[in-house]
């Protein structure tokens, strides 16, 4: 269940004096939290505080246009709601007389604000060129504050000629983190290259399916019968496909969306050939290409790209493809609790995109900036997910939902250890185990939980 927010779970990087000076209109993060926790917006119960909030605080301090952008049903209405006041005013495009005036009149629905958040902003596009000019002419920070359900922004040229005026942050459903009310260490402890702590109580075996199972939408993480559980998600896929995929204007045979997202869910995980998808679906590769496109601007899949490095040869080059919540590609895969104690053989892609997402809200959240990818080359040698830091410092971590693991399962990592040199500051295998221990020089193995670990 939600914890009531208190400051000590508010990440403390943040900048609380600066805040207080520039944005001026919060008296603190702590307010916006506080507010997030008590604000009437439909629901008395308190929220899980988001840990992307102080980058969306300190964007709006230097940056005329901040875009938030996720999945639908990940907490960015309630998100934002927390930063509206008087001088900031809350718009909804969800909303139809607010969208059809947006649509008919950007122009002139721009010029009427002096500073905004405008929710949906994907709705009515042509707002972008209409914000864009009023912040040319007058160029204040934090003047917007606008959030997307679909990257279309990806695609649009106006995101181009916004370039240097907006900042994007993205928000994913909830981490394990944010569920447990911390911020987490873990990616500031591999790249020191120390063990990360361990998190307590452990999540292990059935707890640890339980929790993947879940996934992060907020809707989902609440209802505490599987079967509600599934239709929610099942239901949130059905809209998806249905209904928001059309916010793109790019697909004409959204017939096929079903399909393709089934086979999409049963090849999470692995290296993407779109020929083969396309020859399942019975449509052009390029058609096929433009729709899994569309699928991951409505942040249902990611494409993981590979590692490059000029030091390692014969590297494969295709990207890998992952859903992007474990909770629904439970669900779409029909993997259940009680299957999964029979047959464990689905949880090890459960929990490879299980823990993408998490690596993904880890480093959104972040100070710095990390890329992620995965390692494989063609002696099938392998790493699941790599991560590089603004400084060229590389972690190597592989997923095993297994309690074992052998030499076998290190093999990857020491050969991207091998190829990155000094860059390399760890390799980790995340296994189903409590206990952390040091394989070689700089690899380890640790439990799977720690990805979640304060402190
Ligand atoms: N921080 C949070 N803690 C708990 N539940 C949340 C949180 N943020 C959102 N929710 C719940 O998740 C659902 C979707 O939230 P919403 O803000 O509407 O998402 P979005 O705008 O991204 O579609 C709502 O039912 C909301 O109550
Ligand atoms: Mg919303």
């Amino acid at each position: 269940m939600p914890v009531a927010i208190k400051p000590s779970t508010i990440p403390l990087h943040f900048n609380w004096s600066r805040t207080n000076f520039a944005i001026g209109y919060h008296s603190s993060l702590q307010s916006v939290m506080t507010r997030m926790a008590h604000s009437g917006l439909g629901f008395s119960k308190s929220l899980y505080a988001r840990l992307v909030t102080p980058r969306i605080s300190e964007a709006l301090l230097d940056t005329r246009v901040v875009l938030l952008v996720g999945p639908r049903q990940a907490g960015k209405t309630t998100l934002v709601k927390a930063f509206a006041h008087d001088r900031l005013p809350y718009f909804s495009l969800d909303d139809h007389t607010t969208q059809h005036f947006a649509r008919a009149d950007p122009t002139g629905f721009v010029r009427r604000l002096d500073r905004a958040i405008i929710d949906e902003v994907q709705r009515a596009p042509d707002l972008l060129l209409a914000i864009k000019q009023t912040v040319d002419a007058d160029p204040r920070p934090g003047r917007f504050l606008l959030t997307g359900s679909a990257n279309v922004f990806r695609l649009s040229s106006v995101v181009d000629s916004l370039a240097g005026r907006v900042e994007t942050v993205r928000l994913l459903p909830l981490s394990q983190a944010e569920m447990h009310g911390q911020a987490s260490t873990f990616l500031a402890n591999v790249f020191a290259g120390r063990l990360p702590k361990r998190m307590l109580p452990l999540v292990l075996d059935d707890a640890l399916v339980d929790v993947v199972l879940k996934g992060g939408f907020p809707e989902a993480v609440k209802r505490p019968k599987a079967r509600r559980r599934v239709d929610w998600l099942m239901s949130y896929l059905g809209s998806l496909l249905q209904r928001d995929v059309h916010d793109l204007g790019q697909i004409n045979r959204a017939v096929v969306l079903p399909r393709l997202a089934q086979i999409l869910a049963s090849m999470s995980g692995q290296l993407l050939n779109v020929t083969r998808v396309a020859q399942m679906l019975g449509v052009s590769r390029l058609t096929t290409q433009r729709y899994i496109d569309a699928l991951e601007n409505l942040f249902l899949v990611y494409t993981l790209p590979p590692f490059h490095s000029n030091a390692l040869k014969r590297l494969i080059k295709s990207p890998k493809l992952h859903l992007l919540d474990s909770g629904l590609l439970a669900a779409v895969g029909n993997s259940t609790a009680e299957a999964l104690r029979w047959d464990r053989t689905p949880l090890g892609r459960l929990l490879e995109c299980f823990v993408l997402g998490e690596l993904l809200k880890m480093s959104d959240s972040a100070s710095g900036r990390y890329r992620l990818s995965h390692f494989r080359d063609k002696q099938q040698n392998e790493v699941d997910f790599v991560l590089e830091d603004s400084g060229g410092s590389v972690v190597g971590i592989e997923v095993k939902a297994a309690a074992t693991v052998t030499g076998k399962d290190f093999r990857g990592l020491l050969r991207l250890r091998n190829g990155c040199g000094t860059r390399f500051k760890m390799g980790i295998v995340l296994y189903n185990h409590d206990r952390a221990y040091w394989y070689d020089r700089n690899i380890a193995a640790v439990p799977i939980s720690s990805l979640w670990s304060a402190g």
